[in-house]
Order: C-alpha cells, then sequence, then structure tokens
C-alpha cells in the first residue's frame, strides 16, 4: 500500500495575518512547512510529495528543503488563485496510477497511523476523508435567526488527508473544471460524480492552523506529544 501525496500550500495566510505564508511561521523553531512535509518523507508508505507553492516564496522553500533535508518532493509547481487550482495543478503533473492523497501544508499534525487507515480506505473504495464526530450543537442560521436545530449524531468535521484512486480525482476535477465548480474540499468533487465518499474516525488533534489563536493550540499539541 503505497500513496503520493499533493501538498497545497500555495496561500497567502491572509487570516493568520502574519504579512507572509503562515506556513513560514514555525512551532518548536521549525517551520510549519517542514513538521507537514517530515510527516509523508519519513512515511514508508509514501512514494513522492507533490508541493503546489506560491512563486513568491519558491526561492525561501526551495532553501527549506535543502535545509531540513527533504528528500520525497518529486515535483513543485505553481499554486493557482483558488486552493482548488493549485491542486488541479499539481494533480495534472501524477502520472502514476493508484492512490494520491490531498493534504493541506497547514495541518501538521497529522499521524500515521491515520494516513494508513485512510490510505487502506480509499484502496477499498475509491474514495475515503478524515474527519471527527461534531462535538457541538448544530444549528442553521438565517439573518441571525436560529432556523433549525441539526441532528448532530450525523454530522462531522471534515479535515485532510483526503485519498482517492487516482483516475477518479482526475475525473473528478476535469467535471469541475468543465463546470465551474468550487467546492471546500476535494470529496465534494468526487460527490459530484456520485460516487460515494467513505469515512474514516481522525484525530481531533489534525487542526488546521488558520488564524493567530491556532498557534496557541499548535503550542499545547505539541506540549501533550512531548510528554
Ligand atoms: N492553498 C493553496 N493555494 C491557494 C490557497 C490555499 O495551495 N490558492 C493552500 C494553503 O497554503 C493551505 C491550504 O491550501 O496549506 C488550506 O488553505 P487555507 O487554510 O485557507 O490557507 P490560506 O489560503 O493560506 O489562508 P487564508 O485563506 O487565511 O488566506
Ligand atoms: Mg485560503
Amino acid at each position: 500500500m503505497t500513496y503520493q501525496v499533493i501538498l497545497p500550500a500555495a496561500g497567502q495566510g491572509k487570516r493568520m495575518g502574519a504579512g507572509k505564508n503562515k506556513l513560514l511561521l514555525t512551532l518548536n523553531e521549525i517551520p510549519v512547512l517542514i513538521h507537514t512535509l517530515r510527516v509523508f518523507d519519513e512515511d514508508e508508505a509514501c512514494d513522492g510529495i507533490i508541493l503546489a507553492i506560491h512563486p513568491q516564496d519558491e526561492e525561501e522553500f526551495k532553501a527549506l528543503l535543502k535545509k531540513h533535508k527533504i528528500k520525497k518532493v518529486i515535483n513543485l509547481v505553481p499554486g493557482g488563485k483558488e486552493r482548488q487550482h493549485s491542486i488541479y495543478n499539481a494533480l495534472k503533473t501524477v502520472k502514476s496510477a493508484g492512490i494520491i492523497l490531498v493534504h493541506d501544508a497547514a495541518r501538521p499534525f497529522i499521524q500515521k497511523e491515520h494516513i494508513h487507515r485512510l490510505t487502506e480506505k480509499a484502496v477499498e473504495t475509491g474514495a475515503a476523508i478524515i474527519g471527527v464526530p461534531a462535538k457541538d450543537t448544530m444549528k442553521k442560521v438565517q439573518d441571525g435567526i436560529v432556523a433549525e436545530t441539526v441532528e448532530r449524531s450525523s454530522l462531522w468535521a471534515v479535515q485532510t488527508p483526503q485519498a482517492f484512486r487516482i483516475s477518479l480525482l482526475k475525473e473528478a476535477y476535469d467535471h469541475a473544471e468543465k463546470d465551474q465548480f468550487l467546492g471546500t474540499d476535494d470529496a465534494s468533487l468526487v460527490e459530484r460524480l456520485n460516487h460515494s465518499v467513505a469515512m474514516v474516525e481522525g484525530d481531533y488533534d489534525n487542526i488546521k492552523l488558520t488564524t493567530p489563536e491556532d498557534l496557541f493550540f499548535a503550542e499545547a499539541i505539541l506540549k501533550k506529544r512531548s510528554f
């Protein structure tokens, strides 16, 4: 069971407000980008990483890959306007068959065990995503007024990685491009083909670093893991 992984890293980190790509911020003196890359670089099941980057970050990212001896990046591709465009640029360069994962570079806490469970599920079903059951009560709100309380037991918060048969993900991306459909995750593009997507239970620690307070959560997760 091997896979290749696309890491979209070409965002601007606007909500983090650091004045640069948030992936360059450090945790334990190591950039977030490198934390995420290491997980895949050190996973024996990973046989290639495709990194989508913003042209303005190219030099700095290349220097970091060298400094931290990241070995498995087989391709650097230019990112696009939206995350979906960045992933499509990367997907077009994938030549092999088999399983492809898509994982946000801004989620450095993904663990190998979950990657493997997800990949196995994708081998079996063609499409699998990782997520966690919703903890809060969920309500639908319209114009500041609660319209309904949504049944929580069937709601999951979705994360990355998401794993697919390469041919299926390519078909889904081609369709989305043709219809000018922009989804908020990769699975939603596959769902449009009426292909079922399996859910694998992950870990609440697998947060995406989005806003400044997430850096405090990140420090806490690192501290917990060092015990
Ligand atoms: N991403 C990308 N190309 C884009 C936009 C985002 O490759 N055009 C990547 C980001 O680098 C990140 C992941 O997609 O690893 C998830 O995106 P998000 O958390 O939204 O990051 P940013 O877009 O950088 O942040 P913001 O939306 O706050 O600007
Ligand atoms: Mg974004």
